[in-house]
C-alpha cells in the first residue's frame, strides 16, 4: 500500500509540474522573470462534516490537488491577477473600501485586507495562478486559492511571522466577510498543516489537532465526483449554520459540542422539527467521530466504512444537504459491496468519499460511471485520493 501511494505521488507531481511550467510561462510573458511559486492543496475529510462550526471534530487530510500561484510585488498599491483556468484578468487598489466585485478576485481583496488587520504591510504585487482542485466538487478549492495566498503574502510582506493557524483563520474570515459563506475552519486548517501520507484530528472547540498515519492496508479512498452542483450562492449551508446556533442558544451553551443527548430531547418540544433534525445529526455526527478514532486504532476499516454510511444517512434526512444525484452514487457503492460512502464537504452536490476494498475496487469503477451516465445523463469522474503536504513555497524563479 505504502509503496503504490508513493508512486501514485510521484505520477501526480508530474502532471502539476506540467501545469506548473505553463504557469511560469504565461507570468513570464505577462510580468517577467522574478517571481516566487506558492502552492496549497484541496482537501477530503474522511468523517465529522458540518461539525467544525458546532466546535466538534473533523477527520481532513489534504489531497495532491492544489492551486498554485506565481507572484512578485510590483512596487504600487494595486494588485494585477490573471486566473488562468478561468481566462480573467483583473486589478484592484488594496487601499479600495469596496474592492472588487468578480469572484475570483474577492478571494485575494479578502486575504490582502485581513493580512493587513494582522498587521502586515502589503503591497502591490502581480499574480498568476491556477491549479487542479476540481471547482464545485467539494474538495475546497476556494480554501487552497486562500491558503496559497496568505502563505505567500505572509513571506512576502510578514516576514514569515503569522504562524499557520492564523493564516487558516485569515481564510475562513475572507470566506465570512468577503464571500458570505459562513463557513467552518476544516477547509483552511487542513489546507495549510496538510502532511503527506497523514489525516489530522481537530478538535474545533480547542483547536488541538493530531496526526493520523493513513496507510489502509487493503483498501483505498476514491472520491466519485458528481460533476453537479446545487447550491444557491451560499445560502442554504449558511442557514444549517443558523439552526445549530438557535438550538444551542436554547440549550444555553456556546456551540452545539457542548449539548447532550438528553439536554437535546428536553428541548424537543420548543424546537421546530427542522432544527431538531439538524442538531440531531450534530449530535450524531460527533459520536461517528469518535466511534471512528477506535475503530481506527484497531484497524477495523469495515467499522470506519459503516459509520461513514451512518453520516450519509444524517446528511440526507435530517441535515438535508445531498440530492439525487450523490444519493444515487453512494447507493451503486452499497450495491457494489464498498465498505463506506457519503457524500463530503458543505454538500448540494459535489463528491462523494468511498472507502473501498481492494477486491471490490474494479467493479466498483468500471460499472459506476456508465450507470451514473444513463441515469443522469452527466459524466461523473473518478478520483483516487492522495494525501499530500499542505500549504508552501515551491520556488524562487531567477532574479
Ligand atoms: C464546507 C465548509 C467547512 C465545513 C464543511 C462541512 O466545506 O467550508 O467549514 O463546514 O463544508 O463539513
Amino acid at each position: 500500500m505504502r509503496q503504490a501511494a508513493i508512486k501514485s505521488n510521484y505520477q501526480h507531481s508530474i502532471s502539476i509540474s506540467m501545469s506548473l511550467s505553463q504557469l511560469l510561462n504565461i507570468f513570464s510573458s505577462r510580468y517577467g522573470d522574478d517571481g516566487v511559486v506558492y502552492s496549497a492543496p484541496g482537501r477530503i475529510n474522511l468523517i465529522g462534516e458540518h461539525t467544525d462550526y458546532n466546535g466538534g471534530f473533523v477527520f481532513p487530510g489534504a489531497v495532491a490537488q492544489s492551486i498554485t500561484a506565481v507572484l512578485r510585488p510590483n512596487g504600487t498599491t494595486s494588485v494585477n491577477a490573471y486566473a488562468a483556468d478561468l481566462d480573467l484578468q483583473g486589478s484592484f487598489a488594496i487601499d479600495d473600501p469596496d474592492g472588487p466585485q468578480q469572484t475570483h478576485l474577492r478571494y485575494l481583496y479578502g486575504v490582502v485586507r485581513e493580512m493587513k488587520d494582522h498587521g502586515v504591510a502589503v503591497q502591490g504585487f502581480d499574480a498568476v495562478y491556477g491549479g487542479d482542485v476540481p471547482l464545485g466538487a467539494g474538495m475546497s478549492s476556494s480554501a487552497a486559492l486562500e491558503c496559497c495566498f496568505a502563505t505567500a503574502l505572509n513571506d512576502l510582506f510578514g516576514n514569515g511571522r503569522l504562524d499557520r493557524m492564523t493564516l487558516a483563520r485569515i481564510g475562513q474570515a475572507t470566506e465570512h466577510k468577503y464571500v458570505g459563506v459562513k463557513c467552518g475552519i476544516m477547509d483552511q486548517f487542513a489546507s495549510m498543516h496538510g502532511r503527506e501520507g497523514s489525516l489530522m484530528r481537530l478538535d474545533c472547540r480547542s483547536g488541538e489537532y493530531e496526526y493520523f498515519p493513513w496507510h489502509p492496508d487493503g483498501y483505498r479512498l476514491l472520491l466519485v465526483n458528481s460533476c453537479v452542483r446545487h447550491e444557491l450562492v451560499g445560502s442554504p449551508y449558511n442557514e444549517r449554520r443558523q439552526s445549530c446556533e438557535r438550538v444551542a442558544q436554547l440549550a444555553g451553551v456556546e456551540t452545539l459540542r457542548d449539548c447532550s443527548w438528553q439536554q437535546l430531547e428536553q428541548l424537543r418540544d420548543r424546537l421546530d422539527d427542522t432544527d431538531y433534525r439538524r442538531a440531531r445529526y450534530v449530535l450524531g455526527e460527533t459520536d461517528r467521530v469518535l466511534a471512528v478514532c477506535q475503530a481506527l486504532q484497531q484497524d477495523d476499516y469495515e467499522e470506519v466504512g459503516r459509520q461513514m454510511y451512518l453520516t450519509h444517512e444524517g446528511l440526507r434526512h435530517d441535515y438535508e444537504v445531498s440530492c439525487d444525484e450523490i444519493d444515487f452514487l453512494v447507493d451503486e457503492a452499497r450495491r457494489c459491496g464498498v465498505s463506506g460512502s457519503r457524500i463530503m464537504g458543505g454538500g448540494f452536490g459535489g463528491c462523494t468519499i468511498n472507502l473501498v476494498r481492494d477486491d471490490r475496487y474494479d467493479t466498483f469503477t468500471e460499472t459506476l460511471p456508465s450507470r451514473y451516465k444513463s441515469r443522469f445523463g452527466v459524466d461523473c469522474q473518478l478520483i483516487p485520493v492522495v494525501i499530500g503536504p499542505g500549504a508552501r513555497r515551491i520556488m524562487d524563479l531567477e532574479q
